[in-house]
């Protein structure tokens, strides 16, 4: 074999390892990935399959750099030492893409089926009590949609014990939709019919970011809650939203999320959960009754 061949075999051996195995700033072994993705689940019930392996790398590299360690090891064992690691752990990996009215026909259905049944109802009744779960409400568009929808149909909220509980695991997205500052461009889905309740912070700016109104945003308490642990409230909800949040879950998690879930709503009160979405198992306590609606049995 001659000399150029090779050097040329070698090189050509290198640069097949280094498509395979990219050179990173962080040594990342399989047993960091396992580890790590094992955590997760425990902690979050969140499911990282080998794919996710250099999504985990990048998002957690951040965490790296910014506490100056040089290796995935290094972070695991930090991790495993300082208890307050797990919130920017959990903010790091978890996934929290949103957008107002995000699969609208939800909102179709909860304002024909929640918001004008209660209004009919609040009629009869001097003061009415209604409560609704967005459960995994990332930067907060889920639960000012919920909250925009019922300021325009109920008028006189005032006189209503009305209240829209939004809760996710990852206390940046909580912070976020605590302030209800948003670019000018997330509203651009928004049907005209409820742009009344948006205005630009900085009024005189086309381009200024957005909030909503402060009655609107009364509605809306934010709180960090981790849905795998014990849930700290009372009372049943009219109306739950699930949506996009058991995507990152395996079957028995979501199964078990359900079971909870199912609970925790009004006899004849709903369920909705994202399209991509289905429910594993046979739910009795449950009817599917639209496209990811689901139906509390009376
Ligand atoms: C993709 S976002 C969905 C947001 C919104 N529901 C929607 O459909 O637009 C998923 C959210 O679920 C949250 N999440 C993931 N695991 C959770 C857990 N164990 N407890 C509470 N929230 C969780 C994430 O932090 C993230 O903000």
């Amino acid at each position: 074999m001659s000399r150029d061949f090779r050097g040329a075999a070698a090189a050509f051996v290198t640069s097949e390892a280094a498509v395979a195995e990219p050179p990173r700033e962080f040594a990342f072994s399989d047993a960091d990935f396992r580890s790590l993705a094992q955590f997760a689940h425990k902690q979050a019930g969140i499911a990282l399959a080998d794919s996710k392996r250099n999504l985990v790398y990048s998002r957690l590299s951040r965490r790296l750099r910014a506490l100056g360690l040089t290796s995935f090891r290094q972070y695991r064992e930090h991790l495993a030492a300082d208890p307050a690691e797990l919130e920017s752990f959990i903010n790091a990996i978890s996934t929290n893409l949103t957008k107002f009215f995000r699969e609208a026909h939800h909102f179709d259905h909860f304002r024909t089926h929640v918001a004008l049944p209660f209004v009919q109802g609040a009629h009869a009744a001097a003061s009415r009590r209604l409560r609704v779960w967005s459960a995994g409400c990332s930067t907060g568009e889920e639960p000012y949609t919920i909250a925009v929808v019922l300021k325009r149909e109920i008028r006189d909220l005032d006189r209503h014990d009305v209240r829209i509980l939004a809760t996710d695991i990852d206390t940046d997205v909580i912070g976020k939709g605590v302030r209800g500052e948003y670019q000018a461009n997330s509203i651009d889905e928004v049907p005209k019919t409820y742009r009344e309740f948006f205005r630009p912070i900085d009024g005189k700016r086309e381009s200024a970011n957005v909030t909503l109104d402060e009655e609107v945003q009364k509605l809306v308490t934010f709180r960090r809650l981790n849905l795998m642990e014990p849930w700290p409230f009372n009372g049943n909800f009219d109306a739950v939203f699930c949506r996009n949040v058991m995507i990152y879950f395996d079957a028995a998690t979501k199964t078990a999320l359900i079971e909870r879930l199912t609970q925790k709503i009004k006899p004849g009160g709903w369920l909705y959960i994202g399209h991509s979405e289905s429910l594993i198992g046979s739910h009795p306590g449950l009817r599917l009754v639209g496209r990811t609606i689901y139906r509390r049995e009376a």
